[in-house]
């Protein structure tokens, strides 16, 4: 096994890919207008689909959740249809660079701790022509709560490293207003929601360990995680996780 196989191991049977709490994601649902006429939503970079979920449980409208890991799709499945929201999600497996969806297709698109993956500003320009006049674009984007003048040169290193393309929330509001959307709201996911995510991790790689002791490949996956993990103890006041509330514009 190399280090993606354990990476997938331990990010395997949890209920988040990434911070969330079901919670916010009703709040912010609850906070946008006109809900009452949508009919269809995204949600872009799923996961296991824990806020696919809630928004399928707690709204009358058809979403549509994509991701390029089969295995997250195939989970989302089987936990809809347990749940009995399995004829309100259809699981789309795709690349959030190129979905296979029409032009003004959807209400609302929602995602949660994804758009990372393809740049902020390159996700809400890319997303946006998916989106009808007027709709809505939710997203999720790891973001400095201070100057950079102001954050710990560790943590600054750190995360520089890990993903160059982080910017303070007030950096992000300019490039959703940049890209044509109404900057509607921004909501901070509380430090909860960041162990929402960690723990169940953390269980999975306190088992493989037991399990596998004494394997490099493993040991080195895990010390990165923990790594991640100590940083955000260390300096969670300097960054966190930001709910970008964004509409586009009518034309
Ligand atoms: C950090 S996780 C967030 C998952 C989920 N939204 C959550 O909060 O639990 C990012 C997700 O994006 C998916 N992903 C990565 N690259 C992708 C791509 N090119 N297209 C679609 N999904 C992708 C990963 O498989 C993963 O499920």
């Amino acid at each position: 096994m190399d280090n993606m196989d354990w990476f997938f191991m331990i990010h395997s049977n949890t209920k988040r890919e990434g911070p969330g709490l079901d919670a916010v994601t009703l709040n912010i649902w609850h906070s946008l207008t006109g809900t009452g006429r949508m009919q269809k939503g995204l949600d872009v970079g799923c996961g296991p689909g824990a806020q696919t979920l809630t928004l399928a449980q707690n709204t009358n409208i058809y979403w549509t959740a994509v991701d390029n890991h089969q295995p997250f799709l195939d989970r989302l499945k089987e936990t809809s249809g347990e749940m009995g929201l399995g004829a309100k999600i259809a699981t789309v497996n795709a690349s959030m660079f190129e979905l296979p969806f029409k032009e003004n297709e959807f209400d609302v698109i929602w995602s949660e701790g994804a758009i990372y993956i393809m740049g902020f500003e390159q996700g809400l320009t890319g997303w946006q022509k998916y989106l009808k006049p007027g709709g809505y674009l939710v997203v999720s984007e790891i973001s400095w709560l201070k100057p950079k003048t102001k954050i710990p040169e560790e943590c600054l290193n750190f995360w520089t490293e890990e993903y160059p393309g982080m910017a303070i929330t007030e950096e992000n509001i300019a490039i959703g207003r940049k890209c044509g959307y109404k900057v509607v709201d921004t909501v901070l996911l509380p430090e909860e929601g960041w162990w929402e995510y960690y723990l169940p991790h953390d269980e999975n790689m306190d088992r493989l360990c037991r399990e596998h002791p004494g394997n490099k490949e493993l040991i080195q996956v895990v010390e990165i995680e923990k790594k991640e993990r100590n940083m955000y103890r260390k300096y969670s006041d300097c960054y966190g996780y930001v709910f970008y509330v964004l509409q586009k514009k009518m034309i």
